[in-house]
């Protein structure tokens, strides 16, 4: 009830009360008269409305970062080398394998490109990557020795007296374990052009890791040597057999009858073609 609704005005006492009111509060500090209905603050709403500043703007979303495809980019830089020695370049430019950080050399490839035959192993050992060549160390010259007893030397000029020779993956696993599958498919596009450009007679995967990502072995090669496959890579159809890893034939030379038969039948293969 406000001064000026009261039904009739205010005894003297009362007044004295509320002088004695306003006194106290002058007193306090209070300087300003804030308005005659006295607010209920008790029962304002507990939470302020949120002050607007200015224009409300929608939130912008942080730009989406580009998904990496390893594999992609490798495809795709492959696929635009149209010689072997243009695609030694996009490996060496492609920075898609957790690998390479830890690798002295890209070991690309070793022997002549137009040799008939291709071999692929599996990766670089220390001697390969320190002299950024496939094959070179102790198993290399186990492999020289097993192409000179088929007629072949990988220094040859003649197609069908050379070889050539490449691994999987190019750069030197650590500790020379073997390369795991995520290792070697950002690197599997570079090989599968490399056949596709180098067209060889026939393939001789050497080790688990060439025949199980080229021939789709399913089982180890204790089982798996001596089978061949059908490739075809970008239309390009090439045979390829599976035998030991020369590493393997120096830890278990009894074992070199059974690569004895593969590179026969190798042997009797390209001279039919
Ligand atoms: N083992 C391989 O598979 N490749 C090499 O280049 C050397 C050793």
């Amino acid at each position: 009830m406000t001064l000026s609704e009261s039904p009739e005005p205010p005894s003297d006492d009362l007044r004295a009360l509320w002088r004695a009111a306003l006194e106290w509060q002058i007193e306090l500090g209070a300087d300003e008269a804030i308005g005659e209905i006295a607010i209920d603050r008790t029962s304002l709403p507990s939470k302020a409305p949120p002050v607007a500043l200015g224009r409300k703007r929608k939130p912008v979303p942080p730009p989406a970062a580009p998904k990496a495809d390893p594999v992609a980019d490798a495809r795709a830089l492959a696929a635009k080398a149209d010689n072997v020695a243009t695609l030694r370049e996009a490996l060496k430019a492609y920075d898609g394998s957790p690998l390479k950080k830890g690798a002295r050399n890209t070991v690309f490839a070793d022997g002549n490109p137009k040799a008939d035959l291709m071999i692929v192993g599996e990766a670089p050992g220390r001697d390969e990557d320190r002299q950024g060549l496939p094959f070179v160390g102790r198993s290399g010259q186990l492999l020289d020795r097993m192409l000179a007893a088929i007629g072949r030397d990988r220094k040859a000029e003649a197609p069908g007296e050379s070889a050539y020779i490449t691994n999987v993956v190019f750069y030197r696993p650590l500790e020379n374990r073997t390369p795991t599958d995520q290792e070697v498919a950002p690197l599997l596009p570079f090989t599968l052009r490399h056949i596709a450009l180098v067209k060889p007679k026939a393939i001789l995967c050497v080790g688990n890791v060439p025949s199980k990502h080229l021939m789709g072995a399913t089982t180890g090669i204790t089982r798996f040597r001596g089978a061949w496959a059908d490739l075809e890579v970008e239309g390009v159809k090439v045979p390829a057999l599976a035998s030991f890893h020369p590493a393997y034939l120096l830890r278990s030379p009894d074992q070199k009858r059974l690569a004895w038969r593969d590179l026969l039948e190798l042997e009797a293969r390209l001279a039919q073609s």
